[in-house]
């Protein structure tokens, strides 16, 4: 079975809008390639399958009874640009191969499977489409939001052959035991410690925000240097200042992962900067501190050269702390199976953080070789499948007591 895992993420990985890497972003065509392999494995389980108004699809591994509380396990299946293989798909297939090592099995309570359908934020800028959904947060606001070609999220949903309306049709109902979401680690801690899983007790909170500096364009070669409005001269003075204040804050971490100057010529000096801000910090007020110094800093930068800088909120997501009880479950599940309980906070935001206002969460970590994600060289180890995959069964013993 676990040797199916990673061949059927690596299976998954090919259906992309790219042919030379791993790229599936909300709703787009691979995403029914997702699907119908999903789909199909769902069916093989005897797990009926639908998908909901946001593109996830989900199926549920009934109960002893009819209508029996249900435990959830999910993650997302869409990625950011040039990924890894196993970046929330991994969570999903996992869950398949633990419905799949029960044969048949039924416990007191229910198992749904939710691969969602986008959690990363790359098309239209706010993440955690799929999970809203669930949460029962997937507002007008987040529908009418745009991506790069003008159309909105409820244009991409009815483009998939969905009904936007029926989005409240999503959300979570009846009785929820909670949920657990299996994850790459995405980091070094594990392979530090040369330990296969780790229970995630807290994720970070994060901000990501678009910042956007306004100058003058002119001429390269005609225009003295002190008579410049240079946004990008501007901005990558703030881009600086942002690696800075992060390096001098314990545990907070800031990116600038995007910008675009214009009007992007090498000979013309650019009169308009775009770029993103991502911050995070296990601590909501510590991140919102340097969120502000962040900005002052922007407002520094642009004022020395006149230009003006304004930026837009994009999302604002407060830190998560695992539910205790669910999250002690799982230690032990992960004791029983002979392994070190490692403790730790996740850096990546993660779909349980949004389902976190409405059920209890839990998550198992696997480690990331080489730390390595969001990156085509990201991987997993065949025995750290194999152990998150026992974890889970114990998960289910334990909760089935
Ligand atoms: O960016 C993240 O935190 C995750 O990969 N969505
Ligand atoms: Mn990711
Ligand atoms: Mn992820």
């Amino acid at each position: 079975m676990t040797a199916d895992v990673i061949g059927c993420c690596r299976e998954i990985a090919f259906m992309s809008e790219s042919a030379d890497s791993i790229t599936r972003t909300f709703l787009s065509p691979p995403m029914r390639e997702v699907h119908r392999k999903l789909g199909e494995w769902m069916e093989r389980l005897a797990m009926p399958v639908e998908v909901d108004a946001a593109g996830n699809l989900r199926g549920i591994y009934a109960g002893r009874q009819p209508n029996a509380p249900r435990l959830v396990i999910g993650s997302h299946v869409d990625t950011v640009p040039a990924a890894g293989a196993y970046d929330g798909v991994l969570g999903v297939v996992l869950a398949l191969a633990l419905v799949e090592e029960l044969h048949g099995r039924r416990f007191a309570f229910g198992i749904e499977v939710v691969a969602f359908s986008e959690e990363e934020g790359v098309r239209f800028g706010v993440p955690f489409i799929g999970s809203r959904a669930l949460a029962g947060t997937l507002d007008a606001d987040l529908l009418s939001r745009r991506d790069v070609n003008g159309c909105t999220v409820a244009e991409a949903i009815r483009a998939f052959g969905l009904d936007p309306a029926n989005a409240p049709d999503a959300e979570l109902r009846g009785d929820i035991l909670g949920y657990l979401e299996f994850h790459i680690e995405q980091g070094p801690e594990l392979e530090s410690l040369d330990l296969p899983v780790a229970v995630v007790e807290a994720i970070a909170g994060q901000s990501r925000l678009d910042f956007h500096f306004h100058g003058q364009s002119g001429h390269a070669g005609t225009t003295p240097m002190r008579l410049r409005r240079d946004a990008l001269a501007g901005a990558s003075e703030w881009v600086s200042a942002v690696e800075r204040l992060a390096l001098a804050t314990p545990g907070l971490v800031a990116t600038v992962g995007r910008i675009e100057a214009r009007p992007g010529a090498g000979n013309v000096i650019a009169g308009e900067v775009r770029a993103s801000l991502d911050v995070r910090h296990a601590n909501d007020q510590i991140r919102r501190r340097a969120l502000e110094e962040m900005t002052r800093e922007a407002e520094s930068s642009a004022r020395k050269r006149s230009l003006t800088v304004n930026w837009d909120i994009r999302m604002d997501q407060s830190a998560v702390v695992c539910d205790q009880a669910l999250t002690t479950q799982l230690a032990r599940a992960v004791e029983k199976q002979g392994h070190h309980v490692h403790r730790m906070v996740s850096g990546a935001g993660h779909d349980a953080m949004v389902l976190a206002r409405k059920i209890p969460v839990t998550m198992l970590f696997l480690r990331s070789p080489g730390g390595i994600s969001h990156h085509p060289d990201e991987s997993v180890r065949q025995e750290d499948v194999e152990a998150a995959l026992g974890v889970g069964l114990a998960f289910l013993e334990e909760l089935g007591k």
